[in-house]
C-alpha cells in the first residue's frame, strides 16, 4: 500500500529533525530560566522579565515545535516500510516521547505558578529536572539511529 506522502520521506525527516531541535532547545532552556527565576525576588522587575521570556518561549516556540515534531513523526511512522513495528526501538522511543510530553506539561504548570508568583520549588530542584530531557534526548537518538533492538 502506498500513501501520497511517501515520496516526501527525506523532506518529512528533515522537517522532523528541525522541529525536534527547536523543541529540545526549549525543553532544555525553560527550566534554566526557572533556575534563575526562582532566585529573583517576588514581584521584582527581574521576575517580570522572566515571566515574559518564559511565556514567549513556551507558547511561541515550544508548543508549535512540539506539534510539528509529533505531526512529522506520525507521517514518517505512517510511511510504508519506514518502521518495522515488530522491533522494540520504536516502542521504547514512543515511551520516551510520552515522557517528554509529560515533562512539557509539568513545565507549563511551573510556568503558570511563576506567572502568579506562587513558585514553591528551589533553584536546585529546577537544576535537577533540567537533566531529564538531556537523558531522554540521548536515548531517543541512539534508539532511532542505532536501532539496538
Ligand atoms: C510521536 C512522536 C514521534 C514519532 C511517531 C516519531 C517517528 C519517527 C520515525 C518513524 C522516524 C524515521 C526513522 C527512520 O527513518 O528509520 C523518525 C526519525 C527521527 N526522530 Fe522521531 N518521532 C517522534 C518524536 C521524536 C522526538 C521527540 C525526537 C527527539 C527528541 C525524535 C528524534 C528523531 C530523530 C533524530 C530522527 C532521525 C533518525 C534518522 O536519521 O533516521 N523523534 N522519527
Amino acid at each position: 500500500m502506498s500513501v501520497w506522502f511517501a515520496a516526501l520521506y527525506p523532506w518529512l525527516k528533515s522537517a522532523h529533525i528541525v522541529a525536534v531541535v527547536a523543541w529540545m532547545a526549549g525543553l532544555l532552556y525553560l527550566p534554566r530560566l526557572f533556575v534563575y527565576h526562582a532566585m529573583a525576588p517576588i514581584d521584582s522587575d527581574l521576575s517580570q522579565t522572566f515571566k515574559i521570556m518564559e511565556r514567549r518561549l513556551l507558547h511561541g516556540i515550544m508548543t508549535p515545535a512540539m506539534l510539528a515534531t509529533l505531526g512529522f513523526g506520525l507521517l514518517l511512522a505512517g510511511t510504508p516500510g519506514v518502521v518495522d513495528w515488530h522491533r522494540g526501538w520504536i516502542w521504547a522511543k514512543l515511551a520516551l516521547v510520552a515522557a517528554l510530553l509529560v515533562y512539557q506539561a509539568a513545565l507549563a504548570r511551573w510556568r503558570r505558578a511563576f506567572a502568579a508568583e506562587r513558585n514553591r520549588h528551589s533553584p536546585r530542584f529546577f537544576r535537577m529536572v533540567n537533566e531529564l530531557p538531556t537523558l531522554a534526548l540521548i536515548a531517543i537518538v541512539v534508539l532511532v539511529v542505532v536501532k539496538p533492538f
